[in-house]
């Protein structure tokens, strides 16, 4: 069954073209959309749950993430500058190895970006919810976290995610040009974070380095496991290439976008967590005999109860800004962090409905689902279902889980699309390539095991739920997409 169906990606192409969208993003809002999507949650959020699972080693697993995402862009450019189609991951994988794997990638970017960006809701709920209390009009404990984490229902999580979902059924062009802004927002706060916080690094905070040394697979823990967790931070880059299709010049903007939005965004990282770390320092909680604590645990809630460990922070930058005294400076960046994380979700909920288009109108999915708005000219159907969902559960679940579950669904892609890379390099050699991915036959091997490295390391209950989700895919597909396919029933619509 594998490896059948290949769609030749020349169809793919005049696909796209008989039933495009307005083509109207070029290079600097194509970066923008990728530091929209890169710098959020994972940053300003989830440096607290590195640090609780490497201690100052995480460092080195912002590193390991950088690198891994960097070898998959590589690999992304490649594919984005030849299929310049809307759909990303599940188009290229429909071009080179076939149907049901397509499917499966599509199914996995579901994780990706719906369950992204409904971490990102929560991560900006933790930040306004606080600013919110700071100020004296808190809500009531059971309205700011879902029931795993103490509370019963994140409302601002799950307004913020639904206030999105209607800024994207307006319009893609209004969106984008909103999303710059509040890109530059993101920047400057980092930047101000950096410059403060750099400076204040003593070297005792670095010692010891590794407390919870390497890690061990699927145990969740240690560099690696906070590596697999901290990824989380560079997701989003590849969400450029589900624009494609709304691209000027594709072939040379995809490119420029990708590794562009990547490389700056890597730097500002290893700038903040090193500025973190060295500031305020970063060793884990500990159990009674001496061992780190997992993060999202009762155990560790208990332990963080008046503490003011970086470790147990919901906050991570603005809470080491104000134990630096730096309150005023810390508001800031709460402010800027609430103005500007929309612009993640949005983001992610638009790659999602983006995913979504491109697999109904290859008849994977109900049509009904691809019907494009008369007069906003945007897939609203498939757009407020994505947002629904993205709301709800952000609504119900706790941040460091929902960033888990995004990696695996991104890691999976990430590796599919990869392979893709060399197996089109093999079968089809002359096709035009505007951007080759250098040294290929090193870059790509290193990228697939640089994904399962991750993957591998991810806690086992993340793993069992992104196996589960895989095989309720393949039935839906089987029952449904399989005999709808408009490839296999040489259905294409005109
Ligand atoms: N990389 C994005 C974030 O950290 C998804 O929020």
């Amino acid at each position: 069954m594998l490896f059948k169906r290949v769609k030749p990606l020349d169809q793919i192409i005049a696909t796209a073209e008989k039933k495009s969208l307005t083509r109207q993003l070029g290079a600097f809002q194509l970066t923008m959309l990728g530091i929209g999507a890169i710098i959020g949650t994972g940053i300003f959020v989830l440096t607290a749950e590195a640090g609780q699972k490497a201690g100052p080693g995480m460092m080195i697993s912002f590193v390991i993430a950088a690198v891994v995402c960097a070898l998959a862009a590589l690999a992304y450019a490649e594919l984005a500058s030849m299929v310049p189609v809307a759909g990303s991951a599940y188009t290229y994988t429909y071009g080179v190895l076939g149907e049901s794997l397509a499917w499966v990638v599509g199914w996995a970017l579901v994780l990706e970006y719906t369950i992204a960006a409904s971490t990102v809701c929560v991560g900006w709920s933790n930040h306004i919810n606080e600013l919110l209390a700071h100020a004296g009009f808190g809500l009531p404990n059971f309205l700011r976290t879902g029931p795993i984490d103490g509370g019963s229902f994140n409302l601002l999580a799950f307004l913020i995610g639904l206030a999105v979902t209607v800024l994207l059924v307006l319009g893609t062009s209004k969106s984008a040009k909103v999303n710059t802004v509040l890109v530059l927002i993101k920047v400057a706060a980092l930047t101000a974070f950096i410059v403060i916080a750099v400076p204040a690094a003593k070297d005792p905070n670095f010692h010891p380095f590794t407390p919870n040394g390497w890690g061990s697979p699927m145990g969740g823990l240690g560099v690696l496991g906070a590596a697999a967790s901290i990824f989380f931070a560079y997701v989003g880059f590849d969400a450029i290439s589900t624009a494609a299709e709304e691209t000027v010049n594709p072939n040379r903007n995809i490119p420029i976008g990708l590794i562009g939005a990547l490389g700056m965004c890597t730097v500002y990282y290893l700038l903040a967590s090193y500025g973190a770390v060295g500031s305020v320092g970063s060793q884990p909680m500990l159990d009674a005999h001496g061992v780190a604590l997992a993060p999202g645990t009762a155990e560790m809630a208990a332990a963080c109860q008046n503490s003011q460990a970086l470790v147990c922070s919901k906050e991570a930058l603005v809470h080491v800004l104000r134990l630096l005294n730096h309150d005023q400076v810390a508001n800031l960046l709460g402010l800027a962090a609430v103005v500007a994380l929309p612009s993640v979700i949005l983001t992610m909920t638009y790659g999602q409905t983006r995913i979504f288009f491109t697999m109904a109108r290859d008849g994977l999915l109900p049509a009904s689902l691809a019907k494009i708005h008369p007069r906003f000219h945007t897939p609203h159907v498939i757009t407020i279902i994505t947002g629904v969902f993205v709301s709800i559960f952000g609504a119900l679940y706790p941040v460091g889980r929902l960033a888990d579950i995004t990696n695996s669904g991104t890691l999976f892609a990430f590796m599919m699309v990869a392979i893709g890379v060399m197996v089109l390099r093999v079968t089809q050699p002359e096709r035009k390539r505007s951007f080759r991915t250098p040294l290929v036959w090193v870059v790509c091997p290193l990228a697939v095991i640089g994904c399962l490295l991750l993957f591998a390391n991810l806690p086992v209950e993340t793993l069992k739920i992104f196996f589960g989700w895989a095989v309720i895919g393949l039935v839906i597909y089987y029952v449904y997409g399989y005999r709808k396919s408009h490839l296999a029933n040489g259905t294409e619509p005109d």
